[in-house]
């Protein structure tokens, strides 16, 4: 099994990358540094981590360091190389939003492609040859396009990005994989369905129902609300991501599943139900606000992993049912309002002025 003692954590500071610095710090046997190297986009809030940097930042045990900086800056990937010795990568940083990716792809080519292409390389010239050493590329079954009815993405599944979005990460998973053929590189590689659970930046579909039901909003389903996602608690997708880390083969790829398919629009009554228990509302009055609108562009209809490999060659299980997760993930934003008003303002309140009017 492997071990690591200073581990460079991109996008430590958004939904995923949070929920994982947090999970190793919980992890008794994970003793090293953790480096969160993250730009800090409108999806990246250090206040996520707070009590992490007062436990263990320079303060604390020293063991939780944070670096802003960007991923596609050369130089600056160099130097954390460099003074932190990182002997691993886990890589979360990404522009991760499809509809941002349909109004605006640049950012994602730039930083899902270049910025994967520095770390790669960057990590290849330090590591130079080492093979104690690792760099874990964390995607999405997106890449695999769209399924019809029956069947599911294994990690044979041939690749067929069908958004902006989608396609950069697509591109990335095959320079990930590049490096390890070519150069080496001990390299693993994760795609995971849909997360959802704390700290998700409420653009994405659970928790801008839930802040939107307790807004009193619409509750926008695109097309005909039967397009089908496969979800999974964000905790059970970062223990598969630790369990691929310490003992998955290098080269090897592995998809992370919820086995837990919904159409939208019965996801969203099931989250109208717990927000309406929660709340002492009727869910009457949430269902009122559904409002099917129109359908985003190149919608993928469905969506559905087949997680066997990791179960059987790694172990991995889940921890908790859907209806737990949820649960829980509805009383963590009816808890965090005001985190919600404030990753809300600022820089991605003047995007979505401006490009939400336009759709
Ligand atoms: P997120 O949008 O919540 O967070 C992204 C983080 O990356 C932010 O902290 C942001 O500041 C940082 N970042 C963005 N551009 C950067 C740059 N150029 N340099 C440095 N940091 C930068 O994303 P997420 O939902 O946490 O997703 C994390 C990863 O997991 C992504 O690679 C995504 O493709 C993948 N993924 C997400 C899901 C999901 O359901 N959210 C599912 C499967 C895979
Ligand atoms: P999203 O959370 O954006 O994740 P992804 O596109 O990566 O799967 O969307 C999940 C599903 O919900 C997807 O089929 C699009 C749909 N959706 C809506 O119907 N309304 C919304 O407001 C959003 C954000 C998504």
């Amino acid at each position: 099994m492997r071990s690591f003692a200073n581990i460079l954590v991109t996008g430590g500071c958004g939904f995923i990358g949070t929920n994982f610095v947090r999970h190793l710090f919980s992890d008794k046997s994970f003793s090293g540094r953790i480096i969160n190297f993250d730009a800090l986009t409108y999806a990246g809030n250090p206040e996520n981590l707070a009590d992490i940097d007062a436990a263990h930042g320079k303060r604390g045990d020293g063991r939780y360091i944070f670096v802003r900086a960007d991923i596609c800056d050369r130089a600056a990937v160099e130097k954390a190389f460099t003074d932190y010795e990182i002997d691993a990568v886990v890589h979360f940083a990404a522009e991760s939003h499809v509809d941002r990716s349909i109004l605006g792809p640049e950012t994602f080519i730039r930083t899902n492609v270049m910025g994967t292409y520095t770390l790669l390389d960057v990590a290849r010239n330090a590591w130079a040859g080492r093979k104690d050493v690792l760099f874990h590329h964390i995607s999405t079954d997106e890449v695999f396009g769209s399924l019809g009815d029956s069947g599911y993405f294994t990690e044979t599944t041939p690749y067929d990005p069908r958004s902006p979005y989608s396609a950069s990460k697509a591109s990335s998973d095959h320079l990930a994989l590049a490096y390890h053929h070519t150069y080496g590189l001990p390299v693993t590689l994760s795609n995971c369905s849909n997360n959802y659970g704390p700290w998700q930046f409420p653009e994405k579909l659970v928790p801008l129902m839930i802040l939107n039901m307790l807004e009193g909003k619409p509750l926008p389903v695109y097309g005909d609300g039967k397009n089908i996602r496969d979800w999974l608690f964000v905790e059970d997708h970062n223990e598969a991501v630790w369990t691929i880390m310490k003992s998955g083969a290098a080269g090897r790829t592995y998809n992370i599943g919820g086995e837990n398919e919904w159409e939208n629009i019965d996801l969203l009554n099931c989250l109208i139900e717990l927000v309406a228990e929660e709340t002492g509302k009727t869910a009457a009055e949430y269902k009122a606000l559904i409002t099917y609108v129109k359908d985003r562009p190149g919608h993928d209809r469905r969506y559905a992993i087949d997680c066997s490999r990791l179960k059987t060659e790694l172990g991995w299980t889940r921890s908790l049912n859907f209806e737990e997760g949820l649960r829980a993930t509805v009383r963590w934003y009816l808890s965090h309002r005001e985190w919600c008003a404030r990753v809300r303002s600022g820089e991605y309140k003047t995007w979505m002025d401006k490009n939400y009017l336009e759709r």
